[in-house]
């Protein structure tokens, strides 16, 4: 069994579209944690610190820490890599249709959701924002 964290990106969000979004989440995955939380730029920055040398880096974190994201443990055999193509490629536009990011993206950035790319990735994801107390088991 793997664990995934995702989190509903504030444009989302904004645009009421959370309820939409976890409906189809929900249908397809096992949803073990959740929670709403408005991200500052300093936790915005430590949660994206892989890509601190990336041109994007202060625009993301900007827009990350822009209002509330909804934030979610996922778990199921092979999910980062499932959860990965049922969001569809970084850009909505390059995203195949029936994907989140297809669906409900507005542009590379703006893109609706965010899913951990490795185990390793997912472990320090998945820590960044629950403890194991807020995990159903
Ligand atoms: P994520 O980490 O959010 O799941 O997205 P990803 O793996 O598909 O893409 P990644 O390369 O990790 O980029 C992280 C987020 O940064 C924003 N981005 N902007 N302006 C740009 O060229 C650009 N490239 C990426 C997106 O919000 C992307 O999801
Ligand atoms: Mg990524």
């Amino acid at each position: 069994m793997q664990r995934t964290l995702t989190i509903i990106k504030p444009d989302c969000v904004r645009l009421n579209l959370t309820g939409a979004i976890i409906s189809c989440i929900e249908k397809r995955f096992h949803i073990t944690g959740m929670k709403m939380l408005k991200l500052s730029k300093e936790e915005a920055k430590r949660f994206y610190i892989v890509h601190n040398n990336k041109t994007f880096y202060n625009s993301l974190t900007d827009f990350m820490s822009s209002g509330p994201v909804v934030a979610m443990v996922l778990e199921g055999d092979n999910i980062i890599e499932e959860f990965r193509r049922f969001m569809g490629a970084t850009d909505p536009k390059n995203a195949e249709e029936g994907t989140i990011r297809k669906k409900f993206g507005t542009n590379i950035e703006e893109n609706a959701i965010h899913g951990s790319d490795s185990e390793e990735a997912a472990s320090f994801e998945v820590n960044y924002f629950f403890s194991d107390l807020e995990l159903v088991r």
